[in-house]
């Protein structure tokens, strides 16, 4: 059970240091600046092979999708993107040799991951799977894949096995890279970080307390926005899902870079927004739409980097640890979990299982 802990949302929360460790051993080699993916069952050669990647899966899997497509984009430079499963299994999809597909589950049994699965596999394609539950559905119909080993999560809202989905996609773009063009430098650059990120997480969860307050100003909005762009806009909606998930309260995500083009009109004092701002090449952009929020008195969290200055913005920072850019998505997304869970438990709601929702979708 729970145990200690008041909810398994907050226990599977917690555990996110120890399972992202679990996810990353043995397959990471610093000497190459490369990871070791027994379980994909591809050689170099039908690595090389690939010349697209499409990433299917549901709701939060969906999202790291999304994450992971961006992942492997700038890590392999091959064109990757992220499809709802339930949207590509009803839409006859063309299925393309030199394309590998890749369904993302946590229960290995979604119906819609699991039909997408099959009618890949139907037509030709080859499909992989990053898969929590070991011998699950998905798993046994994709042609290999990364087992997520993160343990059973319970809660329906998914947090660790979304964590570990996220550093699955870190290892395969790590991989597709190395056999293209990603240097040998890059290649360890990047598994020194992800090497540090158990520990950052870990820093990430010890500032829970001061989160608090924050989730329960947020529980009070009516709605509210998630923004970020390119590598911060899954985050923002993943943040979104969540918090409208187990709060109940209207979330929704848009790039940060679309504000002035529709959902502007609808900031003003009653309507929060939680704004990702980490310190990449798109910050000092990031913060002017930061400004026209403050400006229609829109109150803002932001989610950042110690040495981002706000340009004199009022707003509540929440700051996460620096690891390398390409890596920002997770640690960004961890105090997005804690805003949710502290929201949804001011509201006094059932936290781990919220109304009208199932962990996993297995009938039509
Ligand atoms: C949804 C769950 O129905 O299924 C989500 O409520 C989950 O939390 C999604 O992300 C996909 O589930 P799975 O098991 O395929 O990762």
């Amino acid at each position: 059970d729970a145990g200690e802990h008041e909810s398994y949302m907050r226990k599977e929360i917690l555990e996110q240091p120890t399972t992202a460790q679990a996810v990353l051993r043995g397959r990471l080699d610093e000497r190459f600046g490369t990871a070791h993916l027994g379980g994909l069952d591809m050689d170099a050669r039908d690595l090389r092979a690939v010349r697209r990647v499409k990433i299917l899966g549901c709701g939060s899997a969906y999202y790291v999708g999304q994450m992971g497509a961006a992942l492997i984009e700038e890590l392999a430079r091959i064109p990757a993107d992220a499809e709802a499963a339930s949207e590509f299994r009803y839409r006859n999809p063309v299925i393309e040799p030199d394309t590998l597909y890749v369904a993302v589950s946590q229960s290995g049994e979604t119906i819609d991951t699991l039909l997408a699965v099959q009618e890949v596999r139907r037509k030709g394609g080859r499909c992989v799977g990053l898969v929590n539950v070991v011998g699950s559905a998905i798993a046994r119909e994709c042609d290999g894949g990364i087992y997520l080993h993160a343990g059973p999560e319970v809660a329906v809202a998914s947090t660790k096995a979304l964590t570990n989905m996220f550093l699955a996609f870190a290892l395969l773009a790590l991989q597709l890279g190395r056999v293209r063009d990603l240097s040998i430098a890059d290649g360890k650059r990047l598994v020194a970080g992800l090497e540090r990120l158990p520990g950052q997480i870990e820093e990430v969860l010890a500032g829970e307390a001061d989160l608090v307050e924050v989730a329960h100003s947020l529980a009070e909005a009516e709605s509210l926005f998630f923004i970020g762009r390119v590598r911060g806009f899954p985050v923002a909606r993943e943040g979104a899902q969540k918090f409208k998930e187990i709060s109940y309260r209207h979330a929704e995500a848009y790039q940060t870079s679309e504000l002035k083009h529709g959902p502007l009109a609808l900031i003003d004092p009653a309507v929060p927004t939680v704004a990702l701002v980490p310190q990449d090449e798109l910050t000092e952009r990031n913060i002017g739409a930061l400004h026209e929020i403050a400006a229609r008195s829109g109150p803002l969290v932001v989610v950042t980097h110690e040495d981002v200055g706000l340009g004199g913005i009022d707003a509540r920072r929440v700051v996460v640890p620096r690891n390398e850019p390409e890596l920002d998505p997770i640690l960004l997304t961890i105090p997005l979990q804690l805003l949710a869970y502290h929201a949804a438990q001011h509201l006094g709601h059932d936290i781990d299982k919220p109304r009208n929702l199932a962990k996993s979708v297995t009938v039509e």
